[in-house]
């Protein structure tokens, strides 16, 4: 017997554990709303958009910050740590991430320079779709496949 059983027989086994979860009932994701919900370890955010509901996993594409901390607007999330815009509908990126500092003029030189430094850097992380998730909707009931 091999130490490892082949590629295709681990990707079936992958596939096995994937199954339809019930992860809430759309009243409690109003239109125009997201919400985080948690199934099995994995971080899901469902957003309730103009065609339905839809579901993410809860990771920005650019750095990993929960995207359900971001806000919900005009059909985009946007995350809360630097700015990324999401398609609500796809997840396809519609924006780069900004490196915004408040209060900046009030910084010593010292740190806008450190922090210059790190904002070349940080451009140069791709910033990658939200990967989706398909979504069912019966009888009130939200159901995730993962
Ligand atoms: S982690 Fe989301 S934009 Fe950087």
């Amino acid at each position: 017997m091999p130490p490892y059983e082949p590629v295709l027989g681990w990707l079936t086994k992958v596939e096995a554990m994937s199954q339809w979860y019930e992860v809430g009932e759309t009243k409690q994701v109003a239109p125009g709303t997201m919400k985080a919900v948690e199934v099995g370890g994995t971080k899901v955010v469902l957003v309730h958009t103009a065609s339905g509901v839809r579901a993410f996993e809860d990771r920005c594409g650019h750095m990993s910050a929960p995207i359900s901390i971001g806000t919900f607007k005009s059909g985009v999330l946007k995350c809360a740590l630097h700015a990324a815009v999401f398609d609500a509908e796809s997840g396809a990126v519609r924006g780069q991430p900004q490196m915004h500092v408040p209060a900046s003029d009030k910084l010593p030189p010292e740190m806008l320079q450190a922090m210059a430094e790190m904002g070349k850097i940080m451009g140069q992380i791709r910033c990658e779709p939200l990967r989706p998730y398909p979504v069912a909707v019966s009888n009130g009931q939200i159901s995730v496949y993962l």
